[in-house]
């Protein structure tokens, strides 16, 4: 055993799987560069109280789960635990919702939460999102749906759903509130749920055990009792959605674990991870900006799961990016060879193919070894005679098939082979 492990919960990401992950991470926001979504690159520690007005006091994440700790300026800090509130600090700080709107950002990168580690669910995670702040139009509330679900489809993914709701606004959330509330308050509820009930009436709504899930059965819900601009806003995205393509079952006691959601809220869910099967989900937040020190502009945005999409497309059994570490493997046999084949690879390379070397003067039998593991397609081989003959043998590595091909054509035969 080794002197240092990973802190507990923080994944590596090591090849041949990592290839995977890259894949998965650039390939989930291939759809939103296309839609115009610029790239961000925002800090992984910004001032605590940025997630505590942002994400809100009372939710998990920011009374439970942030590292947080002072700095040797005594300045209290934390590890990002999500990236709306950072973007929207970053989109005020420069004043970007002063020029074109809707302010049209996307970022990945890791993320971090003090949660119980279990499969899916890591206290280092690594997220893709998109925000698009400043205009409160349905039509981009289904263009950012649309590119998460596009962002989930290319890499091949299929077996997950998207729910969705509306969360109201301020004009008909607080009266529901108090309906919730009332509602709860009347039954027979346990102290600890009672005291959520007080704090935040929608989280019970969440609560998985039975006996409580067949006490709330009957509770109203927020869709029933939707203002008529928010109920519009809502009819208004499932239309475009509609007209988009993109199916979606309604969820109205569906319940997010940041606070800044209104209208509407979405999650894409995928069955085949056991508990932690939520692999993307966001949402509309009127408040934020403004609660954030800015202008009252409102914004739309999603956060996709990449570690849970990488273990999804494996709960489908499919496979995406790089598998094999190399497409050709150069096995030199004494120093002239080396020097030849060292030339070569730089001009495959060039020519944009993944090439490695047997180093460290192997004999054949070794270096071909070495060739097999690569996961290589093609062998270069040569030895001091093919360095007098000028030709090298290129090799199939699946058949084992040979033929010597001159040094100045073995680019144009490997890069055919390979086509
Ligand atoms: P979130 O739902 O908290 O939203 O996280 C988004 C996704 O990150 C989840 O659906 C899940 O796939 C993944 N995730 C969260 N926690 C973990 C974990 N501990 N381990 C592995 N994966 C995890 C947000 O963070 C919002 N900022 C999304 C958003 C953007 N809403 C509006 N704009």
């Amino acid at each position: 055993m080794s002197d240092f492990q990973a802190p507990k919960g923080v994944p590596d990401y090591l090849p041949p799987e990592s290839g995977q992950f890259v894949a998965v991470r650039d390939g989930l926001l291939d759809a939103a560069r296309r839609a115009g979504y610029g790239h961000v690159e925002l800090p992984i520690f910004e001032d605590t109280a940025l997630f505590a007005r942002g994400v809100g006091e009372s939710t998990d994440v920011v009374s439970k789960e942030m590292y947080t700790f002072a700095d040797r300026g005594d300045r209290s800090v934390t590890l990002r635990p999500e990236g709306t509130a950072g973007v929207m600090r970053a989109v005020i700080e420069h004043n970007l919702d002063r020029g074109q709107l809707p302010v049209k950002l996307r970022y990945s990168g890791p993320f971090f939460r003090y949660e119980r580690p279990q499969a899916g669910r890591y206290r280092q995670l690594q997220q893709v999102g998109v925000e698009a702040i400043g205009v409160d139009d349905p039509a981009l509330d289904a263009e950012v749906i649309a590119v998460a679900d596009e962002g989930f489809r290319a890499l091949g993914l299929d077996g997950f759903r998207l729910e969705l709701t509306s969360l109201g606004d301020d004009t008909c959330r607080p009266q529901y509130r108090e309906l919730l509330q009332e509602f709860l308050f009347a039954l027979d509820l346990d102290e600890d749920t009672r005291r959520r009930a007080q704090i935040n009436p929608l989280r019970v709504l969440d609560d998985k055990r039975p006996h409580v899930r067949e006490m709330t059965a009957a509770a109203p819900l927020m869709i029933d009792h939707l203002s008529e601009a928010a109920r519009q806003h809502f009819d208004a995205v499932l239309g475009h959605l509609d007209a988009l393509g993109v199916n979606y079952v309604i969820n109205p006691r569906m319940v997010r674990g940041l606070d800044y959601y209104t209208k509407t809220t979405f999650e894409f869910v995928h069955d085949g991870l056991g508990a932690q099967s939520g692999i993307g989900g966001g949402g509309r937040y009127d408040g934020l900006m403004k609660q954030l020190g800015g202008q009252d502009l409102s914004g739309i945005g999603f956060g996709l799961g990449v570690d849970r999409t990488v273990l999804a497309l494996a709960a489908e059994g499919k496979t995406v990016g790089e598998t094999a570490r190399v497409e050709v493997f150069c096995v030199p046999l004494g120093e002239p060879a080396k020097l030849v084949l060292a030339t070569l690879a730089g001009r495959l390379r060039a020519a944009g193919v993944r090439v490695d070397v047997a180093y460290g003067d192997r004999g054949l039998k070794g270096a071909m070894r070495a060739a097999d593991r690569s996961g290589a397609r093609i062998a270069l081989v040569a030895g001091d005679r093919d360095v007098e003959a000028g030709t090298v043998g290129v090799k199939a590595l699946q058949t084992g098939e040979q033929v010597d091909v001159g040094v100045d054509d073995v680019v144009t035969d490997v890069l055919a082979r390979l086509a």
